[in-house]
């Protein structure tokens, strides 16, 4: 038996579920019974009926998962898989928020640890975040830990007094203005398109700004046969399998999240067989990070 079949047997005879982000390696996407972005995961990983959740992704994924299932067995290939956004947010800055604005609502991108989860009043991700912060009654809205996605959030719920805090994706924000001008500039028709952890400068000069999911059914559903992709390559392979009459082009410097790939497929094919690799949340924890995470979840519903 080669790999791929030694974890489809695995995962038919002890009823597990593999997930995975459209970031990991292709070879992982190809094994994986649901691949999507943070929400559709999360969604998935809140209704999944298997036993064990093999779920490839970085620990803030995987935790909100387990925290979304807590009977559940979830297994990560790779314990040491973190997103280093998720931990540039701090409890003393939220607890000074809070004073200074008495009505305020912490909104914490998904990418977040469990324990910020536990102090904001909602999560939400790049699919949903728009959509998630008008629907709050609040004013004054902290934005963690994302400044550049929180951002594009406030240009678009100008309603709102957005507070940005100063965390940021080192993927996405060292996506270089240059390289994609010099993209555009070898395919003049290509159309840019780009997710909102980018900074600024790049969500500028862009056609079209979403999430993993939204560029992928974006592109899709173009008119436009070439595109300039600014996130993750990973994404390529969804976009190249699905459309196979389209070209994607990526800024000279590749996209690529290190953590994200550490989930390959000989880690993830150890895990379905020994189980180890289980991720733990404190009961105390999980119980007040799952409220703003079943928040989201209630808000998001329609999409
Ligand atoms: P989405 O999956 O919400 O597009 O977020 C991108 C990301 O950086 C996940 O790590
Ligand atoms: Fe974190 Fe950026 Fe990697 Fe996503 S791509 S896991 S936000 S470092």
């Amino acid at each position: 038996m080669d790999i791929k079949e030694r974890i489809n047997e695995l995962k038919a005879r002890k009823n597990a579920v593999i997930l995975a982000h459209y970031y990991t390696p292709f070879e992982v996407q190809a094994v994986a019974d649901y691949v999507g972005d943070s929400f559709y995961l999360a969604r998935i990983a809140k209704s999944s009926s298997a036993d064990i959740i093999v779920f490839c992704g970085v620990k803030f994924i995987v935790e909100s998962a387990k925290i979304l299932n807590p009977d559940k067995k979830v297994l990560m290939p790779d314990v040491t898989a973190d997103c280093p956004m998720a931990h540039m947010a701090d409890l003393k800055k939220i607890k000074e928020m809070r004073e200074k604005y008495p009505d305020l609502a912490v909104v914490c991108y998904i990418n977040s640890t469990a324990e910020l989860k536990c102090h904001s009043d909602v999560c939400v991700t790049s699919s949903n975040a728009v959509k998630i912060v008008k629907s709050l009654p609040n004013k004054n809205i902290f934005f963690i830990p994302d400044k550049n996605l929180g951002r594009f959030v406030a240009e678009q719920v100008p309603e709102k007094n957005v507070l940005l805090n100063d965390g940021f994706c080192p993927v996405h924000a060292a996506v270089s203005k240059n390289e994609v001008l010099d993209a555009k500039k070898k395919y003049p028709d290509a159309k840019v398109l780009s997710h909102p952890e980018c900074e600024k400068e790049i969500l500028d000069i862009s056609d079209f700004i979403g999430s993993t999911s939204d560029i992928i059914s974006f592109a899709s559903n173009s008119e436009a046969e070439r595109f300039i992709i600014c996130t993750e390559d990973g994404i390529e392979f969804e976009l190249g399998t699905s459309m196979k009459d389209k070209s994607f082009l990526f800024p000279a410097t590749r996209p690529c999240c290190k953590d994200m790939k550490l989930n390959t497929l000989e880690k993830l094919l150890y895990v379905l067989e020994t189980e180890e690799n289980e991720i733990t949340v404190d009961d105390e924890i999980r119980e007040r990070a799952l409220l703003p995470l079943e928040k989201m979840l209630e808000l998001g519903r329609s999409k």
